[in-house]
Order: structure tokens, then C-alpha cells, then sequence
């Protein structure tokens, strides 16, 4: 037997086996399986902007102006008209001098950690945060500090001991897989304390928390005391791409020392376009985040009082906490013959024994469909 089998085996034996679900048809409240309508509880999708005609027809016309690549990395000849006005737009959105889009969050993450740190500083990582956070960290060469999660106490303890170097506290702001909330106030004094940076990661944030839509910082009022604001295109902006907005001293650092963002070619212009037109519906169409809010108080409600454990969450993430991820597998499978997509999380996505089904409803998701799910898991 191969060595790649084995490894397949072993997972599948420890009922940690994945493989891609293949959905027909656009994103949205339900979505096609198959010959099967089903309705869709795990996306990032968070407003229903994936599937609005609106972000579609500002990609279509982009392809028809610009056509379909940019044909370079942004240093060399793939900065165009549109990453401008992307960016432009993200810094007004995010109220910061100005910002820089990457390909993904996944690179975003990777290319700014690894551009502010290296080799005999410092890196402060909460021990939840999102997997490209904790990649960018190894990648930087920096020491790495895992704290325990949301503990600021710890976090303080672990900055008074001595060290050389730069210092860079990263944490999500909504945790990706609990739907906690990292104590944001609290970060920001502690930095400013021990003279640490702070680099927020906003992906599930952006366009959900806030008034206004433009996260946690704004949902805090810590707007302006960030260093570092990371964030995600393709959840609740419902297109694709990372950005990080600050300083023009910090986008300028990225621009030429973010290797995920030299060595790679630019997005393609009919995504910016779709981004650009994604961002202006989180701005103008507060009624979205209005029609998500309810969704969440509803279902949340509902699964309290079937009594189950839906563990710290904060906000729209959900996670019905299972534990055993045959038991998280099972449940999965049994929502599916009902109609209800919604995969088991399990490690290592999650921690060994936390097991999980991630529910997350979106504005589009109607009253009834969340009834219906209620009545699924009930
Ligand atoms: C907290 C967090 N940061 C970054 C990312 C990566 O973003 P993207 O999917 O845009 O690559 C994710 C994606 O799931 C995430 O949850």
C-alpha cells in the first residue's frame, strides 16, 4: 500500500476523511446537490450577495472593458484602473489612509505577518485563530507565542517577559469556527501598554458588525487604534480577495515586502469590479445586515431551547458543538436526508474532541427556512 493511501485510510478509519460537495447553480439560501434543492447552512455568504445581480453585472462589464486576466503581478504590469478604485474604496470604507488587496485572506494574512516580523521578533497568536494566521506566523521566521484563547491576562504575562525584536499581537475578530468575539478593548490597551502592535483579522467581521457594516473595530469603537486591519472579499462582500488597511507607511511596507502579493499575478479585473460593487451594497443596503441580525436571534433562540449547546458564540457563526466527529458526521448526514447542507467541522480544523456542525444562516435564508432547520435538529 502507498504511503498516500495509507494516509487516506487512516483518516477515513478516524472518521476525518473530507472531500468537496459539488453545488449546481449559484450561491444562496438553498443551493442544488445534485437533483436535490437543499437549504445551505455553511457558507461565508453572509448577506446573499454571491448570487446579486448587482456584483454579477459589474463583473460582466468589467470583462467586457478589461477583459478576463491582469496578465501580470501587481508590480510588474498588473496594477490596473480597477485594483486602484478597489483599494481607494476599501481605505474610504475602512476610514484608514490607505489599503492593499491581495489575491485571497488566506495570502493576505500570510504575506503581511510575514512582511512585519521575521527572524528575532516576536508574534503573539491567539490559539484559535484562523489557520493562515498561524501559517504566516511559521512562515516569518519569528518567535511564536501562542496564547490561550481570548485571554488577555495571559497575553499581558506573556509580554512582560523579556525579548528583542518587533512585537506583533494577531488575533481573529470574530472567531471563525466558536463565533466568539476577541475582547477587542482590551487588546488594543494591552498593546499600547507593552508596545506591541496589533494586526486584526476581520474576515468574518466585514460587512456584518458595526452600524455601518465595517466590523469589529466599528462595532467597539476602536476605529483608528488599529496598526493592522485584515480583511476578507469573499464572505459577506461576496466576491473574493484579502485586504489590509492602515498607515500608508504600512501598504507601502506590503507592496514591497508581501511576497504573497509580488510574486503572484493580480486579481483579474472582473473581480475587483464585482468587489467594488459588493462593497457599495454593504454601504448603501443596511437592511441586509437588519434581515441577518433576526435570522441569527431566531435560530440561536431556537436551539437554546431544544437545548443545544451552540458553545460562546457571540454572533451569526453558530457552531452546534458535537464533540466525536463520527457523532458530528452522523448528525450531518441525518440533516442532509432532510434537506439541510451543513458538513461536520472537525480537526484539524477545529481541536481534537470539538467537533462541530457550523451553522451559519444568511440574510437571504427566510423566516420559514430557519424554522425548518429547527425542526430538523428538534
Ligand atoms: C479568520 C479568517 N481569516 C482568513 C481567511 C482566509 O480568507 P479567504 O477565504 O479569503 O482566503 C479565512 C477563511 O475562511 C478566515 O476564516
Amino acid at each position: 500500500m502507498s504511503d498516500w493511501r495509507k494516509t487516506l485510510d487512516d483518516l477515513a478509519e478516524a472518521g476525518l476523511l473530507r472531500e468537496p460537495i459539488t453545488i449546481e447553480g449559484c450561491q444562496g439560501p438553498r443551493v442544488r446537490v445534485g437533483d436535490r434543492q437543499v437549504l445551505c447552512f455553511c457558507s461565508n455568504n453572509y448577506l446573499g450577495l454571491a448570487g446579486h445581480p448587482a456584483l454579477a453585472e459589474a463583473a460582466k462589464g468589467a470583462i467586457d472593458e478589461y477583459g478576463t486576466s491582469s496578465g501580470a503581478s501587481r508590480l510588474v504590469s498588473g496594477t490596473m484602473r480597477l485594483h486602484r478604485e478597489l483599494e481607494e474604496l476599501v481605505a474610504r470604507f475602512k476610514r484608514t489612509d490607505a489599503a492593499v488587496v491581495f489575491p485571497t485572506g488566506y495570502m493576505a494574512n500570510v504575506g503581511t505577518i510575514q512582511a512585519l516580523v521575521g527572524r528575532g521578533d516576536t508574534v503573539y497568536c491567539d490559539r484559535l485563530n484562523h489557520a493562515s494566521i498561524f501559517d504566516g506566523c511559521r512562515l516569518s521566521g519569528a518567535t511564536v507565542r501562542v496564547y490561550p484563547h481570548r485571554d488577555v491576562g495571559a497575553l499581558c504575562r506573556l509580554l512582560r517577559r523579556k525579548r528583542r525584536g518587533r512585537t506583533l499581537v494577531v488575533t481573529d475578530t470574530v472567531f471563525s469556527m466558536d463565533g466568539d468575539l476577541a475582547p477587542r478593548p482590551e487588546l488594543v490597551e494591552a498593546c499600547e501598554q507593552h508596545g506591541a502592535r496589533l494586526m486584526i483579522d476581520e474576515a468574518h467581521a466585514t460587512g456584518v458588525l458595526g452600524n455601518n457594516g465595517r466590523g469589529a473595530a466599528e462595532h467597539f469603537g476602536v476605529e483608528g487604534q488599529i496598526p493592522v486591519g485584515m480583511g476578507t472579499l469573499s464572505k459577506a462582500i461576496g466576491s473574493l480577495g484579502g485586504y489590509v488597511a492602515g498607515s500608508r507607511d504600512l501598504v507601502g511596507l506590503l507592496v514591497n515586502r508581501a511576497r504573497s502579493f509580488i510574486y503572484t499575478t493580480a486579481p483579474p479585473p472582473a473581480v475587483c469590479a464585482a468587489t467594488i460593487a459588493g462593497i457599495r451594497m454593504v454601504q448603501q443596503d443596511r437592511e441586509r445586515r437588519v434581515a441577518l441580525w433576526e435570522r441569527v436571534k431566531q435560530l440561536q433562540t431556537g436551539l437554546r431551547k431544544c437545548g443545544y449547546n451552540i458553545g460562546n458564540c457571540e454572533t451569526h457563526i453558530t457552531p452546534l458543538m458535537i464533540g466525536d466527529s463520527a457523532e458530528a458526521v452522523a448528525l450531518s448526514k441525518k440533516l442532509f436526508e432532510r434537506d439541510i447542507l451543513a458538513p461536520a467541522i472537525r480537526p484539524p480544523t477545529v481541536p481534537e474532541g470539538t467537533a462541530r456542525i457550523r451553522l451559519s444562516p444568511i440574510a437571504t435564508h427566510t423566516p420559514s427556512d430557519i424554522e425548518a432547520l429547527l425542526e430538523a435538529l428538534g
